[in-house]
């Protein structure tokens, strides 16, 4: 069966497109093709909208492609589609839920850093605002979150 797997930040053209590349990389190097991933972000800022030019310089120095990426907003309808939902920070975390209408569609949703270190409830920080070390800062801290989903991923295969 596919499992879908969805990653959310605010705008879709830094911390999320970024997580969601990462992932499929680590993915494919395991020969797993039965999980499909994408991205979104909760507002509507960057709809259609090119991965911002820093985050495809931080893919570029770790071998990933994230020119194709196209910004889209999170939409209720994803609740449907996607078996996990990972938010990116808290304040997103609090908007996906509030869409959510029951405890099933509830459930599907996590902080990514509480993959790393359960229950920390911690948020991978905005870089927008930030520079080149900001990016690769958040780069190392979804690559460790993408480890640590690839494994359990593995553990379900089994
Ligand atoms: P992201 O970063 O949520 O990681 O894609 C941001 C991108 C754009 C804006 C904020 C955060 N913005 O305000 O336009």
């Amino acid at each position: 069966m596919t499992k879908k797997i969805l990653m959310v930040c605010l705008g879709n053209i830094c911390r999320s497109p970024m997580a969601k590349a990462i992932l499929i990389k680590k993915l494919k190097e395991k020969s797993i093709d039965w999980v499909e991933i994408d991205s979104a972000g909760t507002s509507d800022y960057h709809i259609g909208g090119k991965a911002d030019h820093r985050t495809i310089e931080s893919g570029k120095k770790h071998g990933i492609d994230l020119s194709s990426h196209r910004g889209r907003q999170f939409e209720r309808e994803d609740f449907e589609k996607f078996d996990l939902i990972y938010a990116m920070d808290s304040e997103n975390h609090a908007n996906i839920l509030y869409h959510a209408r029951t405890e099933d569609e509830a459930k599907k949703v996590n902080l990514i850093l509480n993959e790393l270190n359960p229950g920390s409830n911690q948020s991978v920080p905005d870089p927008w605002f930030g520079g080149e070390k900001d990016f690769e800062k958040v780069f190392t801290m979804l690559d460790k979150a993408c480890d640590i989903i690839v494994q359990k991923i593995q553990k379900e295969e089994k």
